[in-house]
C-alpha cells in the first residue's frame, strides 16, 4: 500500500469531495465517525475525555468528534487552543453544531489550562497535515503541558507538531501521544524510530478516499499488507519435487560461530528449499551435521576449497553469505573470487557486508541486479555512510541501491525495503522480542530459500522480511518478548507460512 506525503493527502481529500460531490465538512464528519468508531472500541464512557482542538481542520475533526462522544454518552471536556489565528471553515461550522452540553472553554494563555482527571484520555486536535512550521509559543506551552500530565494521549491523524514526511526541527514541541489514529492511511513519520516517542502505536480507519486517486497517486513509499503477501506466496503443485525448490548454498559459521550457520541453515530448510548445502569451516562440521541433518556439508579447511567450489556452481540457484564467516584476509580474497564469478543471486549478511564495506574494490565487483544486502543501522553505516536523521538515511538508502543496482533490507522495527528503482517498503510485522542475538542469521537463511525458489528478488525481500517478522510475532505469542530467542522464530515459521495460506 502506498504512502501518501502531505500534499497527496489534501489532494485525495479533494479529489474525493469532487467525484462524489460531497462538501468537506461531510468528509470530516466521516472522518470523526471513522475515529469515534476506534475509540469506542478501546475506550468505555467511563472514561473521561479532554479534546484539546486547534484552529485548522484537524481542530474542525476534534469539534466533530466532542459532538460524536458526547451523543455516545462520555464525558467530554472541549478546550480550544488559539494564539489569535483564524479559524478553518469548517472548523467554524463544527463549533457552531455543539450541543450546549459540550461548551467550549477558550486556552489563550497557558494560565487558562485545567488539570486533568487521573483517568482520563486526552484527544489531541491541535494540529494535522497541514503544520506548516515548527510549534512555539501558546500551542508550545500546551503540547510541553500534556505531555506532562495527560495519562493517555490519542493523537487524530498525527501527533500534532510532527511533520508527515520530512525532518521535524528540533525547536518545534511534538505531542507524545499514546495511540495515533490515522486516517485511510499511515503517514511516513510512523515508520521512522525517532518518532516512536511521538507516534506510540499506530492505527488506521478507512474513510473512503477515492479509489481512483489511491490508484493513481505516484509514491516512492509504500507498506507491507497482508493480503498483498498472501498474493505472492507460489503454491506447491503435485508433482513436484525436491529439485522443483531449488538448492541454496550458505557460506557461513566459523570458530565461535557456529549458531550463526545452524540458525541460518535451519532458517533456510524451513523457508522451503528443496537443497541445501551449507560450506563452512571444518570446525563446524559436527556441529552442522548434527543439528540441521537436513543440509549437505561442504567442511572447508580455512576456506581453500572455495576455487573448487566456484567451479561447480551450476547446480545451486542462489548463495546466502556472510553469518559468521568473520573478516579475515583470506575470506575477503574469497568473497572477491566469488563476487567475480558467480551470476547467481547472493543474500550477503554480517561479516560479508562488513568486508564489503572495507573495499572499494569489492564494492566495485558487485554484479548489478543480483545482491540482496541485510544490514542492520551499524552495518549500514559501514557500507553506505552515516547519517544525521532517519530522512536522510532513507534517501542514502535509496541513492545506494540505485548506484549499485541492489536491494536492501535495513533492518529495524519496520525493516525497510529499498529496491533499485528507487522504491522503499515497510515492513508491518515483527517485535522488540526480535531484538536479540541470530535474528538476522534467520533472515539470511529465509531470504536465501525464496531466492533459490524463483522469488524474484524484490518477492524475495518483500515476503522474507514479511514471514520472518511474523514468525517473531507468532513467537512472542507463546514465550513472550522478553524471552524471545533467534530460534523460537524458525520454530513459529511453519505456523508463518500457514497464515498467509489461509
Ligand atoms: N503554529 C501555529 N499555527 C499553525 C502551525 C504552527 N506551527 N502550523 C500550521 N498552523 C495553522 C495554519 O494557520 C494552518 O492553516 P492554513 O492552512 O490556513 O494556513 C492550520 O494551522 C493547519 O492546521 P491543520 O489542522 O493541521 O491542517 P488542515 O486544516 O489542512 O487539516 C486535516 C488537516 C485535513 C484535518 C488532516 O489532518 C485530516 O485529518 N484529514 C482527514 C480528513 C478530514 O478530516 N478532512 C477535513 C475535511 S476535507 C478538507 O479539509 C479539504
Amino acid at each position: 500500500m502506498k504512502i501518501l506525503s502531505a500534499p497527496q493527502t489534501r489532494e485525495a481529500d479533494a479529489q474525493t469531495i469532487s467525484e462524489e460531490k460531497i462538501a468537506s465538512e461531510e468528509l470530516m464528519e466521516r472522518a470523526a465517525r471513522a475515529f469515534v468508531g476506534w475509540f469506542e472500541n478501546k475506550f468505555t464512557p467511563e472514561c473521561p475525555v479532554c479534546i484539546f482542538s486547534g484552529p485548522g481542520n484537524n481542530g474542525g475533526d476534534g469539534l466533530a468528534v466532542a459532538r460524536l462522544l458526547h451523543q455516545r454518552l462520555f464525558d467530554v471536556q472541549l478546550y480550544l487552543v488559539n494564539d489569535g489565528g483564524q479559524t478553518s471553515p469548517d472548523f467554524q461550522l463544527n463549533l457552531e453544531r455543539l450541543p450546549h452540553e459540550v461548551p467550549p472553554h477558550d486556552i489563550t494563555s497557558k494560565d487558562h489550562l485545567l488539570a486533568i482527571p487521573d483517568k482520563a484520555c486526552v484527544i489531541d486536535a491541535l494540529f494535522g497535515t497541514g503544520l506548516s512550521r515548527p510549534v512555539t509559543g501558546l500551542y508550545a506551552d500546551v503540547i510541553n503541558w500534556l505531555n506532562e500530565y495527560s495519562p493517555c494521549t490519542v493523537a487524530i491523524d498525527i501527533p500534532s507538531g510532527l511533520y508527515t514526511d520530512k525532518q521535524t526541527p528540533a525547536e518545534g514541541a511534538i505531542v507524545q501521544a499514546h495511540h495515533t489514529v490515522s486516517f485511510e492511511l499511515p503517514k511516513l513519520a510512523f515508520f521512522l524510530p525517532q518518532h516512536e516517542q511521538y507516534v506510540g502505536e499506530w492505527h488506521t480507519v478507512p474513510i473512503g478516499l477515492s479509489p481512483a486517486y489511491l490508484a493513481e497517486a505516484k509514491s516512492n513509499f509504500q507498506y507491507v499488507t497482508q493480503k498483498e503477501m498472501q498474493g505472492l506466496l507460489k503454491p506447491r503443485t503435485k508433482f513436484s519435487h525436491k529439485g522443483t525448490y531449488g538448492h541454496a548454498l550458505l557460506l557461513c559459521g566459523g570458530y565461535g560461530k557456529m549458531g550463526a550457520a545452524v540458525l541460518a541453515a535451519r532458517a533456510c530448510l524451513r523457508g522451503g528449499v528443496g537443497l541445501l548445502t551449507v560450506q563452512t569451516p571444518a570446525i563446524g562440521y559436527d556441529v552442522l551435521q548434527t543439528a540441521v541433518p537436513e543440509a549437505m556439508l561442504i567442511p572447508d579447511n580455512n576456506r581453500k576449497h572455495l576455487s573448487r567450489l566456484l567451479e561447480s556452481m551450476e547446480k545451486y540457484d542462489a548463495i546466502g553469505i556472510g553469518p559468521g564467516i568473520g573478516t579475515e584476509r583470506l575470506t575477503k580474497t574469497l568473497l572477491g573470487q566469488l563476487l567475480a564469478t558467480t551470476d547467481l543471486p547472493l543474500v550477503i549478511d554480517a561479516d560479508a557486508i562488513n568486508l564489503i564495506a572495507s573495499s572499494e574494490k569489492l564494492k566495485a565487483q558487485l554484479p548489478k541486479g543480483k545482491v540482496i544486502f541485510t544490514p542492520h543501522p551499524k552495518e549500514f553505516e559501514r557500507l553506505v555512510c552515516k547519517s544525521n536523521n532517519e530522512y536522510e538515511r532513507l534517501e542514502e538508502l535509496r541513492e545506494f541501491c540505485r548506484v549499485y543496482q541492489c536491494y536492501m533490507v535495513l533492518k529495524g522495527s519496520h525493516s525497510a525495503i529499498a529496491t533499485p528503482e528507487g522504491d522503499i517498503y515497510f515492513n508491518t510485522t515483527g517485535n522488540a522480542g526480535m531484538a536479540t542475538g541470530g535474528t538476522g542469521d534467520v533472515l539470511t537463511g529465509i531470504l536465501t530459500a525464496l531466492v533459490a525458489q524463483g522469488y524474484t528478488l524484490k518477492e524475495a525481500c518483500l515476503l522474507g522480511v514479511y514471514l520472518h517478522g511474523l514468525a517473531g510475532d507468532l513467537a512472542k505469542g507463546t514465550v513472550g518478548e522478553i524471552a524471545l530467542i533467534a530460534s523460537d522464530v524458525i520454530q513459529h515459521l511453519p505456523q508463518a507460512f500457514q497464515q498467509l495460506r489461509r
